[in-house]
């Protein structure tokens, strides 16, 4: 049994990462290939009780403290979720992950990007996604999406300079590690979006889409 392929999808919010990973793992399932979907903070039974306490808002984090949950949460989904489907030769689509906190955390909200790089370190040593689809899109673009959907409150509880850092961010993650990522235009409608994507995983994956 082969070994299966990591990918994972990021930007900022309501780039359509969800819509993608979506269509990906349908046409995957369809081409005959195990698939599965899966998304962070979560995505194992630790993990998911992390989210919850990272996610409601009831407590204010120390944002080095709040780094580590992230990290504790996301090596918990490795172990017990990524890991596993990927010895059984699944392809796993995986919906944010690392690039996602080093976005948001460090260049977001002013975290020491070594904090990053140790805890990453420490959890996930020499383990990383064997594709990541980075989902560009102007922050405008992000927020006219999240009004368009009645849910402006996130995207503007952090402000439009917020998100124009964490954009910036992961344009910058991609350009440093171009073997690793991928940049795509988010502006693209869902379909043409598809297609770019299903062409990145046929040449750099051979995927059978
Ligand atoms: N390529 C696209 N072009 C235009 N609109 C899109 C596209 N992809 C998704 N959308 C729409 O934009 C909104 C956000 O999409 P989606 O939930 O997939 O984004 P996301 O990146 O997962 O967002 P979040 O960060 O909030 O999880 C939805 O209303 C969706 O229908
Ligand atoms: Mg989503």
């Amino acid at each position: 049994m082969p070994r299966g392929v990591f990918i994972t999808l990021e930007g900022g919010e309501g780039a359509g990462k969800t819509t993608l990973a979506r269509r990906l793992a349908e046409a995957l399932a369809l081409a005959g290939q195990p698939v599965l979907r899966t998304r962070e903070p979560g995505g194992a039974p630790g993990a998911e009780a992390l989210r919850a306490l990272l996610l409601s808002g009831d407590v204010a984090w120390d944002p080095v403290a709040e780094a580590m949950l992230m990290f504790a949460a996301r090596r918990e989904h490795v172990a017990k979720t990524i890991e596993p489907a990927l010895a059984a030769g699944a392809w796993v689509i995986c919906d944010r992950f690392a690039d996602s906190t080093l976005a948001y955390q460090c260049h977001g909200h002013g975290l020491d990007p070594a904090v990053w790089h140790g805890l990453y370190d420490v959890a996930l040593p020499g383990f990383e996604p064997d594709l990541t689809l980075v989902l560009d899109l102007p922050a405008e673009a992000g927020m006219a999406r999240a009004v368009a959907r009645g849910a402006p409150d996130r995207f503007e509880r952090l402000g439009p300079e917020f998100h124009a850092r964490v954009r910036e961010a992961f344009r910058r993650i991609a350009e440093a590690d171009p073997r690793r990522c991928a940049l795509l235009d988010a502006l693209l409608p869902p379909e043409p979006l598809y297609a770019e994507a299903a062409k990145v995983l046929r040449s750099r994956l051979g995927a059978p889409l």
